[in-house]
Order: C-alpha cells, then structure tokens, then sequence
C-alpha cells in the first residue's frame, strides 16, 4: 500500500525550467453544439466538438500554444488560463476587453505561454457569459518531480447548468427590472448531470423518475473505477456560474493536499467545500471492500437556498456487480446556511511547510466594498461604489500605446468607508458605471481587505469568491463584520498562509489578502460568480505601466477599439 511521505510533500513546487521543456501544441475550433448535458437537450459551447473542452495535460515548463479559431459564427470569444500566472505573456491572459480583443468570427488567435508551475487549474471563456454557456475544460500542469504519493488519478469538473441559454440570462440580468436567472436546474460533473431523474431515486420515492440513460449517453455518470488499497488522487475544479459546492464520496475520507495549484499541510475531512474559481486535490484511499460494492460520488449546492438536485456519480470498485442498486443512499450535503461549518473548512487550509511565508509589512492596504446596488433601476454590484464596465479597448493596449484616446475614470477610491453599516441596506443604493483601475509599481506589497456587507433588499449577505488573475496571494484571513483599522491586521497569519489565487468573501464579513506586485501586466480581480461580474463586481489591476509601455504584445491581441485605429495608422507611416 502506498504511504504518502510527509516529508516529502513539504518541498514547495518552484518554477521549472529545465532543458527537457516540451511543447503542448493545440488547434482548438470553438463552436456551438447540441447537447444531453443533463439528459435534456441544450446549446453548448464545445471545443473541437467536445464538452467539455479536452484536458490540457502538461508539464511544468512547457510551452502551451493554443490556435483557438472561432467558429461561433455572430460572436467573438477569448480563452483565460484560470491559475496560470502568464509571467511575460499578460497578453495571453485571455480576459476580453483587459488583455485581449474578442476573437472576431472565423479568425484564428494563438495563445503562446509558459506554464511555469505544477498544479490543477483549468480553462474557460471570459466573454460576455460565455463560461455559464459550457467554454470550459481542465487543465493539468505535471511536476516533473511530484512528491505526493499515488497509484491512479481522475478529474473532476464541477459546473452548474441552466436551461436557459446564455444570451437570455445576460439579458435577463441587464433588464430593467433585473430578472434574476434563478438556481441552476443541474449541477455537471465533468460535463454530465441529470435533471429530473435522480440517480438516488431508489431511495427516493419522492416521484422522481429513475434516469433511463444507457452506458453511452450523454448525460450518463463518468464512473470512478478504483482498485482495494490504492491511493486516488481526484482533481478537483469548480467553474460553477453561480453555486457554492460540496464534495462527499460516501464511505471515504478526503485528504487534502492542492488548493489553486499550491502545495497545502495535508488534512483530512469527509467532505469538501468548493467555491468557484477553486481547485483541489484530495487523496482518497481505498478499502478492501468484501464483497466488492459501488459509493456514491455527490455534490450538492452550499450558500445558496439550493433548488438544485445534488449531482451524483459513483465510485465503483473492482469487481462490483456492474447493474445493482447501491446499497445506501448518497451523502446528504451539510445545510446550505452553516457557515460557521464553511468557514472551519477554509480555517484547515495552511501552506505546505517549505513555503516561504509572506513579506511581514504590506506597502499599500486597498479597502474593496463590495455592495448590492441601483444604477437607474439597474440592478448593479459595486466596488467602493463604483461598478465595473470594461471599455472596447482593452486597458493592455491603451497602456502599452500610452493612447489619450482613452481617459479613463479615477478608479475607485483605497480607503474604508468610515460610515457605511454593513449590516444595514444601503442607504444610498445608487451606483455609478466605472472603467478606472489601480495602478501599481513593480515590486509593491500590496493587502486586499474585501469587506462585505447587506444586499439592496436588506435580506441577506452573499458568499463572493474573488480571483486574481496573474497572481497567487497569501490569505491573511477572515472576519466577522467590519474590518477594524489598526485591530484586525493583528490577527493576520503571517506564519504559514495558504498561497491561492481565489478566496470566499463570506456573508457579512471581510477577507485579507496580500500580494506582490511582481508581474508586469494588467489584471483582473473580480468575483467569480459569473452573473456578479456581469454586473460590475470587478476591479483591475495595472502593474508595472512603465515595463507595458516597452512590451512586445502581438498586434493581433489588439485588433479592436482606438488600438486598431493606432496600429493601422502606424502602418501606413
Ligand atoms: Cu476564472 Cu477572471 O476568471
Ligand atoms: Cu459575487
């Protein structure tokens, strides 16, 4: 039986770049296709015809070139590498409108980029809503010396799946009144769901037809097959639209040993918690079951009412009756509102020992609000009241070009806000639309305090999972209520933070992050749930506008807006 070697897994994975470096080369056609992805049909986006996309599978190191030709036919589309830091290449980011231009219908753009650490990330469309419309797939980046200790893998995509189309919920959102799309009618594991037909219905005699699905059909379950006393390591990433998750195998403990790419001191739990824009992997040991049997695999919706069944698949041992009822039902998802029991999770997570911890002081502290707001009926969320709207131009062109076409608006201000009641619906719901961002020079210790508060209708508090892009940050830490200056920062972990690259703002309570300013580019930091940053709840961050300004980008990021009129002007001298 393999034994995982503490020791061993406290070795901190550093940048590779060793002689052997291969190249990962892809043409990848994104296209518009009918699918069964939860047993009913729908409109996905796929890759090459699949959904979801191919797994991206690398080794640190490598070169990863990606010819992505579009073929959605009235749309443009652009592809983010969630978790790759794009050192040298911000241009290859993939963030429309902040690294890029959509790429136009029927036009091929190559991604070419370094993936310089190990870890399980994934990809997936940052236009529009496109990540909700299925443009996703995983990615795997090896380490050529992996010091963890096992004997089989599996990934596991987590999304969530709306019957509704894509273009309609983004219409629905930018309505005046807002229409809210509502709890996903499925959740997907790797792509495959089944609505209205649990595969627990056995157990479930709540008038729920049983799922009628052969072996080969769309909607069917990817089967875990594992051996007796092995050790599994599953990959785990949630790109969820909109759904907080929980991860239980029925039977089985979890050990945790990856969160967002980084090494973390290993814990066990029976289950786990994902918010979007997370990934983990987890250990899972397998008994020596007599007779051999099946477990269910399940995922269910946390910090949310759910509306949603839980998703199921099973893991199926070695010589297991293929066609038998599993003998117990799945595991039941802890109730949706126990934060307290969220917040114990995300309290386990410590890096790997060999991490260096981070600097001790921070250079800059940036207060980020993050409210529920009206913007002439609109329903809009807002970052120290200003709620995003990325221009046409995207900043990285208008930077590099230094061009006065574009003035921007003043990004939203740094400070706490002195006299806003967190607890309390706003008392001036009203917002305004910004395009402004945060300048930083090279080499800044910069801590992010999100704070939260109370929504427009004064009901409630929501979970924000905030991602980085280009980036790993130290989590500080959590707390209840308002952040009090000069008090809180006391509490900080600065030992053995976790590094990640996304983070909970849970209900109510602030989150503290810190990071350096070490990648020249500009780069995004928003919520993950794809509807909040579809109304605003996002900044970006510029670093490094001197080093931009001298960057060899690629004309063809920069296609579009006042960059175009530029480079073809350019042309013509
Ligand atoms: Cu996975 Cu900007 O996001
Ligand atoms: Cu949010």
């Amino acid at each position: 039986m393999s034994v995982i070697v503490w020791w061993l897994v406290t070795v901190v994975m550093v940048a590779v770049h060793s002689a052997s470096a291969g190249v990962v080369e892809l043409n990848w056609e994104v296209e518009y296709k009918l699918r069964w992805p939860d047993c009913k049909e729908g409109i996905v986006i796929a890759i090459n015809g699949e959904f979801p996309g191919p797994t991206i599978d690398a080794t640190a190191g490598d070169t990863v070139i990606v010819h992505v030709t579009n073929k959605l036919s009235t749309e443009g589309v652009v592809i983010h590498w969630h978790g790759i830091r794009q050192n040298g290449t911000p241009w290859a980011d993939g963030a429309a409108g902040v690294t890029q231009c959509p790429i136009n219908p029927g036009e091929t753009f190559t991604y070419n980029f370094i993936v310089d650490k190990a870890g399980t990330h994934f990809y997936h469309g940052h236009y529009g809503m496109q990540r909700s419309a299925g443009l996703y797939g995983m990615m795997i980046v090896r380490s050529p010396k992996e010091t963890l200790q096992y004997d089989g893998e599996f990934n596991l995509l987590l999304s969530d799946w709306w019957h509704q189309g894509s273009h309609a919920q983004e219409l629905y959102l930018s309505s005046r009144p807002m229409r809210w799309i509502g709890e996903p009618q499925s959740l997907l594991i790797n792509g495959r769901g089944q609505f209205n037909c649990s595969l627990a219905a056995y157990f479930n005699k709540g008038g729920v037809k049983e799922c009628k699905f052969k072996d080969n059909d769309e909607c069917a379950p990817t089967i875990l097959r594992v051996e007796p006393l092995k050790v599994y390591r599953l990959r785990i990433a949630s790109t969820t639209a909109l759904a907080s998750l929980n991860l239980a195998v029925e039977g089985h403990q979890l050990e945790v040993v990856e969160a967002d790419g980084n090494y973390v001191a290993p814990f066990t739990v029976n289950d786990i918690d994902m918010y979007s824009g997370e990934t983990y992997s987890v250990l899972l040991r397998t008994h020596n079951p007599t007779p051999s049997r099946k477990y269910w695999i399940s995922v269910g919706v946390r910090g949310r009412k759910p509306n949603t069944t839980q998703a199921l698949t099973v893991l199926h041992y070695a010589d297991a009756p293929e066609y038998e009822h599993l003998p117990y039902p799945p595991p039941v998802t802890p109730r949706w509102d126990d934060y307290d029991r969220s917040k114990s999770f995300s309290k386990k997570i410590f890096a790997a020992k060999g991490y260096p911890p981070p600097p001790e002081k921070s250079d800059e502290q940036l207060f980020l609000l993050n409210t529920q707001n009206l913007m002439d009926k609109y329903t809009k969320w807002a970052i120290n009241n200003v709620s995003l709207s990325v221009p046409a131009t995207p900043y990285i062109g208008t930077i590099r070009y230094g061009l006065k076409t574009l003035n921007y608006q003043k990004p939203p201000g740094k400070e706490i806000v002195e006299d806003y009641d967190i607890t309390k619906p706003p008392v001036n719901p009203n917002t305004t639309k910004g395009n402004g961002i945060y300048s930083f020079q090279l080499g800044r210790v910069v801590d992010v305090i999100l704070q939260n508060s109370n929504v427009l209708n004064g009901r409630g508090s929501e979970i924000h999972p905030w991602h980085l892009h280009g980036h790993d940050f130290w989590v500080l830490g959590y707390g209840e209520g308002k952040f009090r200056l000069g008090v809180d920062e006391k509490t900080y972990n600065l030992n053995n933070p976790p590094l990640r690259n996304t983070v909970a703002l849970y209900p109510y309570g602030w989150t503290a992050l810190r990071f350096v300013t070490d990648n020249p580019g500009v780069w995004f930091f928003h919520c993950h749930i794809e509807p909040h940053l579809h109304m605003g709840m996002g900044v970006v961050f510029a670093e490094g506008v001197d080093q931009i300004a001298k960057m060899n980008i690629p004309n063809a990021v920069l296609g579009c807006g006042s960059t175009r009129e530029f480079l073809m002007n350019r042309g013509r001298h």
